[in-house]
């Protein structure tokens, strides 16, 4: 039997901080509202060349290295996504482009902010099934670029930022032992971006009626989160063969505090087994759990054999659930000085293997009489 095992771990969170009182500034709000509606207190926004890939991509150098792993080494590159880099190409090739991953394949997957859940179950049984032996997870979002930073019912829960992990097949039993993903697109309306797509492509108008920017029936979404979130753990901890007392730390999507506290008192379950971080970071959507988890790590909240529940639940609507037990990471050997200098040399050079790639594909094109890819405008006429 072949199990699918943690064995990397990373995140990355913009410098610019925007706290409470920075946005009682610009929109009719409160610290006091805020702090007592949600939790948060603070979050973080992305610089202007700070974008989903290039966060997804700090964050999974990271995992790589805590995994002792080379990008050569990886299979298969998930990116779970509600903000990518364009619509097409996928933000797991650009970020598989970055590492220089050679044999990765790589798609992006939406699931609002259950995402790097749904990329945690799919990963890991695609190991279990014997398909791959290295699978990253990512999970990276620049929610203040789809946030109407007017509109006080949502600028005052989001925040940007990136979570990885590295998942590895190993025969020791361990790593993820259950997971569940559901969705309910009957409630898909209740949280949603409404223009951009096939159904209302962008226009003039729609950017007028600020159709570009996240809507959300707040009261309804909160209402769906509490309830799933303690029918989700029950049941994927019952499917792991355990029971919540075998669970030692729970992390939910870190969206707003009265959720997570509501499903902690349905689930009858002490605060201190509960991580938090939003007061910091504000809802990431698919970045939260994996940097919660970074997080609770860091702080040793987790040792090596504890069991895990890792709910999700966003858009959609969806809802994920994951119990994972975190395997002792392979022990970081001393590296020999060629290890630590490929280590440095890696990414640079995979940066120069692009450039020089998206040139000779220039050159072929010249020779051979190919179109090269030009940019249309508005009128249709190459530029
Ligand atoms: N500051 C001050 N007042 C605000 C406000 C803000 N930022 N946002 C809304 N209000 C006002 C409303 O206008 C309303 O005023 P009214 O009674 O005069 O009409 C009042 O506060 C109550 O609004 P309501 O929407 O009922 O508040 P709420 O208690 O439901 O809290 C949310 C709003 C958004 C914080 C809450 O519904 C929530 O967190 N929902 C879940 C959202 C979520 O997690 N989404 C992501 C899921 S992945």
């Amino acid at each position: 039997m072949t199990y699918a095992h943690i064995v990397g771990w990373g995140k990355y969170v913009p410098s610019k901080v925007v706290s409470n009182a920075d946005l009682s500034k610009t929109v009719d709000t409160s610290d006091e509202w805020i702090v007592s509606r949600t939790g948060i207190r603070e979050r973080r926004v992305a610089g202007p060349k700070e974008t989903s890939a290039t966060m997804g991509f700090i964050a999974a150098k990271q995992a790589l290295d805590v995994a002792g792993v080379l990008p050569i080494d990886v299979d298969l590159i998930i990116c779970a996504t509600a903000t990518p880099e364009y619509s097409f190409p996928a933000t797991a090739s650009v970020i598989q482009d970055m590492l220089g991953a050679p044999k990765a394949g790589a798609f992006d997957l939406s699931a609002g902010c259950s995402g790097f859940v749904y990329a945690l179950s799919i990963g890991s049984q695609i190991i279990q099934g014997g398909g791959h032996q290295v699978v990253l997870i990512i999970g990276t979002e620049t929610l203040s670029r789809i946030t109407n930073w007017n509109d006080r019912g949502t600028c005052i829960l989001f925040g940007d930022g990136a979570g990885a992990m590295v998942l590895k097949a190993s025969a020791d039993p361990g790593g993820v032992l259950s997971s569940l993903v559901r969705s309910d697109g009957s409630g898909g309306d209740l949280l949603m971006v409404p223009a951009g797509g096939s159904h209302m492509p962008t226009s003039a108008e729609t950017v007028l009626q600020g159709l570009h920017w996240i809507q959300m029936n707040g009261r309804e979404v909160f209402r769906f989160a509490a309830r799933v979130v303690d029918k989700a753990t029950r049941e994927v901890v019952e499917r792991a063969g355990l029971t919540l007392d075998d669970i030692q730390l729970f992390v939910p999507h870190q969206a707003n505090l009265r959720i997570i506290h509501a499903a902690a008192r349905s689930l009858e379950l002490n605060e201190d087994r509960i991580f938090v971080n939003l007061d910091r970071y504000g809802n990431t959507s698919s970045a939260s759990i994996p940097i919660a988890v970074c997080e609770a790590v860091e702080c040793g909240r987790v040792q090596p054999g504890d069991k895990l529940v890792l709910v999700g639940f966003g858009a959609g609507l969806t809802w994920a659930a994951a119990v994972i037990e975190w395997g002792v990471p392979e022990p970081l050997r001393k590296r020999n000085i060629i290890e630590r200098t490929l280590r440095i040399v890696i990414y640079p050079v995979a940066a120069i293997r692009s450039r020089v790639a998206k040139f000779l594909r220039r050159i072929e094109a010249r020779l051979f009489g190919t179109p090269s890819p030009k940019r249309i405008d508005k009128d249709g006429k190459k530029k």
